[in-house]
């Protein structure tokens, strides 16, 4: 299968995201064909101070190599790098019903958290139909809140079908699952929008101030305790197989430790899993050579691809 996925580079990564969306990501290569860009031109709608969008896409692709995306098995680019994709947005404008865009919700979401009404921020699904449709992505991994986004690029795509003939690959969105959502330190949903993360690539001090803002309940310390229903718990469980949650349960049970104790139990444990993604992180920040010779392997790829089909668009097109 053809996978395909832009990943915004909005800021630090949490362990929600990569329980819930990278991890998925990097299992996936070994089975799929994987096109994977960082979206920097739709990181524009929201911020346009350049300086920020790039130290940002630069630590998303050092992010996300670091996790563990391989140039080797995927091909992985930043969207700009692929300028095919915003003459394709063009064409693609010519097939997109002005009610198609005024019916999608995350254009009237950020409009209603503040956001310009741009023509950008309007045309934002445009875009991403032509990121989706460039390279036949038959599946389109994404968050709920993207889903209507994948179903508007295959209405273009039908639309254009019919006009030229089978053009296009109708793409699928899907959503992971069977992942269960992550908690964040106050219970609710992990989400860099609340405030209750536990970042991947935070500092020592950063990472061990995150965990000590898990709510617990007040049991003093010798009395046992539930772990059915502790944060720090369900945040552990993440990392450790079932023999170790079985320990840990445990611990729980028998009393004598508190909840103190359980979070520097978790700190330890978060900081040993990401050690080495850690390690390659900043590496990759510290000498960036490596990190520009991957993205531009991953761009040729992906423009070599791009360019074969632009030349059947601008057949039917008549450019
Ligand atoms: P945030 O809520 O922090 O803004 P995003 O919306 O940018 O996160 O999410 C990026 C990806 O990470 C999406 O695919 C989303 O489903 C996944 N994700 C985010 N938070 C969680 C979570 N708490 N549990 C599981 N998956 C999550
Ligand atoms: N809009 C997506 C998001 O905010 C990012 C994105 C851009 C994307 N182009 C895409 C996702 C193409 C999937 C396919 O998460």
């Amino acid at each position: 299968m053809r996978v395909l996925t832009g990943l915004q580079p909005s800021g630090d990564l949490h362990i929600g995201n990569y329980f819930g969306a990278i991890k998925p990501m990097i299992e996936a290569q070994n089975e799929n064909e994987m096109f994977i860009f960082i979206a920097n031109y739709h990181a524009m709608t929201s911020s346009q101070e350049g300086k920020n969008l790039r130290t940002n896409t630069l630590k998303a692709a050092a992010a996300f190599l670091s996790l563990g995306i391989n140039p080797q098995k995927s091909i992985f680019w930043l969207q700009s790098d692929v300028k095919e994709v915003v003459e394709l947005y063009w064409i693609l404008s010519q097939f997109t019903p002005m009610g198609l865009l005024e019916r999608a919700h995350s254009y009237k979401d950020k409009i209603a958290k503040g956001l310009n009404a741009s023509h950008g921020l309007f045309s934002y699904p445009v875009l991403m139909a032509a990121d989706i449709l460039l390279f036949d992505s038959q599946i389109v991994p994404v968050g709920k809140d993207q889903i209507q986004h994948v179903e508007i690029a295959r209405d273009i795509a039908l639309k254009v079908n019919n006009t030229w003939g089978e053009i296009f690959t109708l793409p699928q969105a899907k959503i992971n699952e069977e992942v269960a959502v992550v908690v964040g330190t106050d219970g609710a949903k992990m989400s860099k929008s609340y405030k209750n993360t536990i970042d991947i690539f935070a500092d020592e001090k950063t990472l061990k101030k995150q965990i000590s803002t898990i709510t617990t309940d007040s049991t003093p310390l010798e009395e046992p305790k539930n772990w059915q229903n502790c944060k720090i718990f369900s945040l552990a469980k993440l990392f450790l197989n079932s023999e170790e949650q079985e320990e840990l349960k445990k611990r729980y049970e028998k009393g004598a430790e508190g909840y103190g104790h359980f979070k520097i139990f978790l700190n330890e444990i978060i900081n040993a899993y990401f050690k080495e993604a850690k390690e390659k992180y900043e590496n990759f920040l510290a000498n960036p050579q490596e990190l520009e010779f991957y993205l531009e392997q991953g761009a040729n790829k992906a423009r070599k691809i791009a360019k074969e089909k632009m030349q059947k668009i601008y057949e039917k097109i008549g450019l």
